[in-house]
């Protein structure tokens, strides 16, 4: 369904371009008229914008991804610097039905979400930073990653809801919904926007607020499916120095542990706590790893002890600026990558042996195609209140529903073996979910996060009820579909 979304229209576009440019047959192929398109929009261009070519470094830093299987060649790359660049592409694109993509931080896991074969936008030039002390706010631009922001914001002693490990773009991430070290306190990160500054798919400036009821609810979930954002404003919060864990656990160990973060798990915590656990097989071993966050210097006695006092095969505790700790957390790639999201409601013990046999299971089965396969699991719990510090957004479809948006990622070299690793995570993905409804949980609805499931997932199984409401502001205001030429959860 969404291979259909992204490639079909690249098949569709063929007649209209070659209709509407009336190109002689030897220019005649797509690759031909989307190079025509980059001239088009570099002629028009205010002067610090940018279009580059493929060989160029620049352009090979504008279509790289933190995956790289999530990367295409594209005709050339543009990079932006105003919001009126951004509306003069939009309509170039519109005009000549070109296929594009935009790029923030390029972290996308799904192939085709952001990278194209046609025009690719880079938003790398919309770096800045604006705090407004009095309204308690911050304009950051759709090009930074949390990397950027944490640096800036963290010294002054503010911060915002942002992405929890480095490299993450803000703007897939805030599109998406955005699960922080900060949600159990203050919700998702779509909950702190307080403002949007968009271009829209018919190449007007707008800046989108409360007061905008049906956009505003689509851009809180609904990703490249509204326009181009160029700017968020976002909730400032206070930010101290922070407390973290980490903690891994093998083989004998394993097991212990994991029934102390269930125990954990099953009491009421103090907001400012958040974790991530992880379970990876090596060499014949399960082990488990557990990251341990307080929002504060000093963790309120008894919170993590019991976790503390486990036996563990590496330990170590730190305090210390809220940047360096995000820094601290190690993540790994690998040439061809991807994520699916598994909706949990309860990480109990039948859960967690379903996690760890998948865990073993799969790494020892997806070695037979790559020996140096990832397999990671990851638990991701949130406290039951989670949702309810901000109002109906697109994404989550039910916010009774507190949905823990755990996550399965395998990553391996050979793209051969791209379809094999796809179809295993969505056998896995189902085997954990069949394995909670038979836990007693109301998993029949619950929706995957929408950055994390698998293309191909249908869109009525991630946005739920919403999708209809989406796809009519969706046509109200992109009744060309020009956002449909890009990839991603379509409406
Ligand atoms: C290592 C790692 C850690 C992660 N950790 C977390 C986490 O803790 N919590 C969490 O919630 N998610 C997390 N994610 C998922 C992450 O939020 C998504 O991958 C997110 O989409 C990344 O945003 P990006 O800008 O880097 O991605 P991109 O690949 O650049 O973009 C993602 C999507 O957003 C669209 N988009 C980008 N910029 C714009 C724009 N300006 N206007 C309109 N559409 C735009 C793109 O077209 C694309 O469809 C993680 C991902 C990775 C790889
Ligand atoms: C992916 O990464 C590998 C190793 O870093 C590199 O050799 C290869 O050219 C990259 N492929 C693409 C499509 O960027
Ligand atoms: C472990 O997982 C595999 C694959 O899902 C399954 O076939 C097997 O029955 C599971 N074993 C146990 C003990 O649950």
């Amino acid at each position: 369904m969404l291979w259909a979304a992204i490639f079909g229209c690249a098949l569709v576009l063929a007649t209209p371009i070659l209709g509407q440019s009336g190109l002689g047959p030897a220019q005649s192929s797509p690759e031909n008229s989307y190079k025509q398109t980059c001239r088009k929009i570099r002629d028009r261009f205010s002067p610090a914008s940018r279009v580059f070519y493929p060989g160029s470094p620049e352009f090979e830093e504008d279509i790289a991804h933190w995956a790289n299987s999530s990367s295409q060649v594209s005709a050339c790359s543009v990079e932006p610097v105003t919001p009126l660049d951004v509306s003069l592409i939009l309509r170039e694109l519109a005009k000549t039905r070109t296929p594009f993509a935009v790029k923030g931080g390029g972290h996308a896991t799904n192939p085709g979400f952001s990278s194209t074969r046609g025009v690719h936008i880079s938003m790398t030039r919309f770096r800045d930073i604006v705090i407004n002390m009095e309204s308690e706010t911050v304009d950051i631009g759709a090009g930074l990653t949390w990397t950027d922001v944490y640096a800036y914001l963290v010294p002054k002693g503010v911060n915002v809801v942002g992405g929890r490990l480095q490299g993450v773009g803000v703007a897939g991430f805030i599109l998406g919904g955005g699960y922080s070290w900060k949600t159990n306190q203050y919700g998702l990160a779509v909950d702190n926007v307080v403002a949007y500054e968009l271009v829209l798919p018919d190449g007007r400036v707008t800046v989108v607020t409360e007061q905008d009821e049906d956009i505003w609810f689509a851009l809180k979930g609904g990703f490249n499916n509204y326009g181009i954002v160029t700017k968020f404003t976002l909730k400032l919060h206070k930010q101290t120095d922070v407390w973290a864990a980490s903690l891994n656990f093998a083989g004998d160990l394993t097991e212990v542990a994991q029934a102390a973060f269930v125990r954990f798990l099953n009491r009421e915590h103090d907001h400012r706590a958040a974790q991530l656990g992880e379970l990876t097989y090596s060499n014949g071993v399960l082990g488990f790893g557990l990251t341990l966050f307080y929002d504060g210097p000093v963790p309120p006695d008894g919170l993590y002890e019991e976790l503390l006092d486990l036996p563990s095969t590496t330990k170590s505790v730190s305090k210390g600026s809220f940047s360096d700790f995000v820094s601290s957390i190690p993540t790994s790639t690998k040439n061809r990558l991807y994520f699916d999201g598994v909706p949990m409601l309860h990480y109990t013990e039948p859960i967690m042996r379903a996690l760890a046999n998948e865990t073993r299971f799969w790494s020892e089965e997806l070695r037979k195609y790559d020996k140096d396969v990832i397999v990671v699991y990851n638990l991701d719990p949130f406290e039951p209140d989670y949702l309810t510090h901000g109002e109906t957004s697109a994404y989550p479809p039910d916010r009774s529903l507190a949905v823990l948006p755990s996550s399965i990622y395998f990553g391996w070299i050979d793209e051969s073996a791209d379809k094999y690793m796809a179809d295993a995570m969505r056998v896995s993905s189902a085997t954990l979910v069949e394995a909670g409804i038979r836990d007693g949980q109301d998993l029949k609805d619950a929706p995957p996060y929408s950055n994390y499931a698998l293309f191909g997932t249908p869109v009525t199984r991630i946005y739920g009820a919403h999708v209809e409401r989406l796809h009519e502001i969706r046509e109200k205001y992109d009744p060309k579909n020009v956002m449909g030429l890009a990839g991603g959860w379509k409406f």
